[in-house]
């Protein structure tokens, strides 16, 4: 399975803090956002990542993650000339996906939870045996805002609508999808919203036509932010901090995973420690290794 992250969008609901820096660049806590959806696709053991970029920020990532050689990963950038939805990232993507199957995640979103790993990798190896798409819902308290996926009384998927007016539940669609290879077709034939996005949610709405969706439910125990608000920074910030201050863990360590998914050598986290040295992620990848040595 290949991964796709989706960071290019407009950001306009954040100028102007946006119109000089990129939002998947803004600190949540102590690492810059995109790390938290990197992590996800390396707790997955996604090794090839493509990141779709806008133009203007295509550099500052690549000063960022490189080609993913100090991850042990391959990653590569799409440019988005413009934002013109979700969906048209698979589209972008199509040469890089060729006959594999797809994690596509948008970049502004950031997971926690225990079992995470576990939960998210039955979902992949679902899609990776029998096609298909496989996404997950989780209850939020305002789903105007959102993917809503609505259940019939056997709880069988009955619909799914891009930010409704009347929602027929609160089971929002979190930006975390696993796909066949099948999806850059479908995507290719969504057409515009009313707000003028090829939505993900036609891609969705295309697989359960086909009868071909599953929904997983993301209840208590599984924390899940849309990082699209000023305080939704906050929120997260402060959920990051006062979870890695109690454990003395840190989240997303994108360098500590892929040390332990063995991409990496106690040598190369070793010279990674050192240029971070005289800061808390120095320090912390210190701890690292000499927990393993
Ligand atoms: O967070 C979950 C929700 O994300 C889902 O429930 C919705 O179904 C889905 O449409 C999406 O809604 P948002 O309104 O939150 O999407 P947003 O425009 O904020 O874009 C999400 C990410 O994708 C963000 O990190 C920027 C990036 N993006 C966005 C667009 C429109 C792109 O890379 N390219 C784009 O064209």
């Amino acid at each position: 399975m290949k991964g796709v992250i989706l960071a290019g969008g407009s950001g306009t609901r954040l100028y102007p803090t946006t119109q000089v820096i990129n939002k998947h660049f803004v600190p949540i806590y102590d690492k810059p956002m995109i790390y938290y959806p990197m992590s996800v696709m390396m707790m997955l053991k996604i090794r090839d990542v493509a990141l779709v970029v806008n133009p203007q920020d295509k550099a500052g990532f690549e000063r960022l993650f490189g080609h993913g050689e100090k991850l042990g990963m391959h990653i590569e950038y799409l440019v988005q000339q413009k934002p013109n939805g979700l969906a048209e990232g698979l589209v972008l993507a199509e040469d890089f996906i060729g006959e594999d199957s797809i994690c596509y995640m948008l970049g502004d979103n950031i997971f926690f939870g225990h079992d995470l790993p576990n939960v998210l990798g039955k979902a992949k190896a679902e899609v990776e045996g029998n096609g298909g798409a496989y996404v997950f819902a989780y209850p939020v308290k305002d789903p105007e805002r959102f993917g809503i996926v609505a259940f019939n009384d056997r709880g069988e998927v009955q619909s799914i609508e891009e930010k409704p007016k009347e929602p027929k539940s609160n089971w929002a669609v979190v930006g975390l999808y696993f796909y066949d290879k099948h999806a850059v077709k479908v995507a290719k034939g969504v057409k515009p919203s009313e707000r003028g996005e090829v939505e993900i949610t036609s891609v969705n709405e295309a697989y359960l036509r086909g009868g071909k969706l599953k929904v997983g439910l993301l209840g208590r125990g599984f924390a899940w932010f849309d990082a699209g608000t000023y305080d939704s920074f906050i929120e997260t910030s402060e959920f990051v901090a006062t979870l890695e201050k109690r454990t003395g863990l840190m989240i997303s360590c994108l360098e500590e995973i892929a040390y332990k998914n063995g991409w990496i050598s106690i040598k190369e986290l070793m010279e990674i420690a050192e240029e971070l040295k005289n800061t808390d992620y120095g320090e912390y990848l210190k701890e690292v290794i000499e927990d393993a040595l």
